[in-house]
């Protein structure tokens, strides 16, 4: 159980939830970073007196020292910011709650330092599962999963053999736009994509949910926090968002985990476990919620889900120029520079130009991802 936390990306969806946690809990907060929301990382800091913040630039780094004169806080900024704040001494755990590639070096230097992880960012390991797990293995830290569907399945994977397993179910909300077909979703706008049906999340996660990115960025963070194969993966989309993942074992049981659409609920597991506390978060009413349904997911008018498991299959750093694509398209649909579906073409024709690398090291990584950006941004220059 954690004692004393860090986290990375305090100020977003999830780190602002695990500081409830952390509030809920007594929990020792020890380091706290941002990108650009300073207003808030003061108000953090303020109240939970960490011994070290990081923000994204010197300029921003100095106006928070200004402003935090008066407490006893080293204030950093940059990557070596959030090294820092990832290697902070007194914390045993941290938190990875950056979004994007930008969580993948820090976590590292978390796991070297001997620090567990409670890993809410995927994109840690889609870009560099293989080395983060085995950086894992040799310090001896575990990797505690924060996103629902992976807590659910370490759940329930607990008290049982993995040779015993036969698949991993893992659920899906189906988005915004479960349902439509191709020619319809050529027309939807920013604002309905951000619209999620059951979860309020950062806007990058919530735009991966529509194109169903996300499922496909959680397939392969399963392979890498399960040791599973991608043929013992299934997708299934399950709208009310109830079951948040299932094992299915050899016997033909299914283990499930349920609960309400909240984040605390995950988040605490990871800081808690093996034990589980006391909380005052949402409850489940099952006689509220109505039928449980399922469907197969449509890859067709949802191609990202398919290029996940194509850069899966491909392997090496096919998953890491996948990502970096995407984060590319979906920061310029966010900008409303492009539409919906060049999202996934953006994706598709990037990843079509790579042959990948199998025995990448983490610079070769950062390298390729780099490559994979400006790729991305050719193939929209080129279509503007
Ligand atoms: N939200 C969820 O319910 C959920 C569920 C499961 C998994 N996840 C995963 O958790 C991660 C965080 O998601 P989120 O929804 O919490 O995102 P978010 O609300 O956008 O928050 C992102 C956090 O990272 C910081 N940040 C952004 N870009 C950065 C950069 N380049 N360098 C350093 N820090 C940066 C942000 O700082 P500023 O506030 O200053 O911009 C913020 O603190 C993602 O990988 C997501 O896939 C999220």
């Amino acid at each position: 159980m954690a004692k004393n936390i860090s986290i990375l990306g305090s100020t977003g969806s999830i780190g602002t939830q695990t500081l409830e946690v952390a509030r809920s809990l007594g929990l020792r907060v020890c380091g706290l970073s941002a990108n650009t929301n300073i207003d808030l990382l003061e108000k953090q800091a303020l109240e939970f007196r960490p011994q070290v913040v990081a923000v994204g630039d010197e300029f921003l780094a100095n106006k928070l020292k200004t402003r935090l004169a008066g407490i006893d806080v080293q204030v950093l900024y940059g990557m070596d910011g959030l090294k820092e704040v990832a290697a902070v001494e007194e914390a045993d755990t941290v938190v990875t709650s950056v979004v994007g590639i930008a969580g993948l070096i820090p976590t590292m230097e978390a796991i070297k330092k001997g620090k567990h992880i409670a890993l809410a960012n995927k994109e840690t390991l889609v870009t560099a599962g293989q080395l983060v797990m085995a950086e894992a293995k040799k310090r001896q830290v575990e990797i505690l999963p924060v996103d629902s569907e992976h807590s659910a399945i370490f759940q329930s994977l607990m008290g049982n053999n993995r040779e015993d397993v036969s698949k991993i179910i893992l659920t899906a909300s189906g988005g915004p736009f479960r349902g439509k077909s191709g020619a319809e979703l050529e027309k939807v706008s920013l604002e309905q994509a951000l619209r999620h049906p059951n979860w309020t999340m950062g806007s990058k996660i919530t735009i991966d949910s529509a194109t169903l990115m996300n499922k496909g960025l959680e397939v392969i963070e399963a392979k890498w926090l399960f040791g599973i194969e991608k043929e013992q993966i299934q997708v299934v989309v399950h709208p009310q968002s109830v079951i948040h993942s299932m094992v299915e074992y050899r016997d033909g049981s299914v283990i499930a985990q349920m609960g309400p659409a909240d984040m605390k609920i995950p988040i605490q597991f990871a800081l808690t476990y093996p034990k589980r506390a006391l909380n005052h978060f949402s409850r489940l009413n099952f006689l509220e919620t109505g039928a449980l349904t399922f469907e197969e997911p449509d890859t067709k008018a949802f191609p990202c889900l398919r290029l996940a498991f194509e850069a899966l299959e491909a392997g090496g750093t096919m998953p890491t120029v996948m990502n970096g694509a995407n984060e590319i398209a979906v920061s310029l649909f966010l900008k409303k520079e492009i539409g919906f579906l060049e999202i996934p073409r953006i994706i598709e024709k990037v990843m079509s130009k790579h042959v990948p690398n199998n025995q990448p090291g983490l610079d070769d990584i950062m390298q390729i991802d780099n490559w994979a950006r400006r790729e991305a941004y050719n193939q929209y220059s080129k279509n503007k």
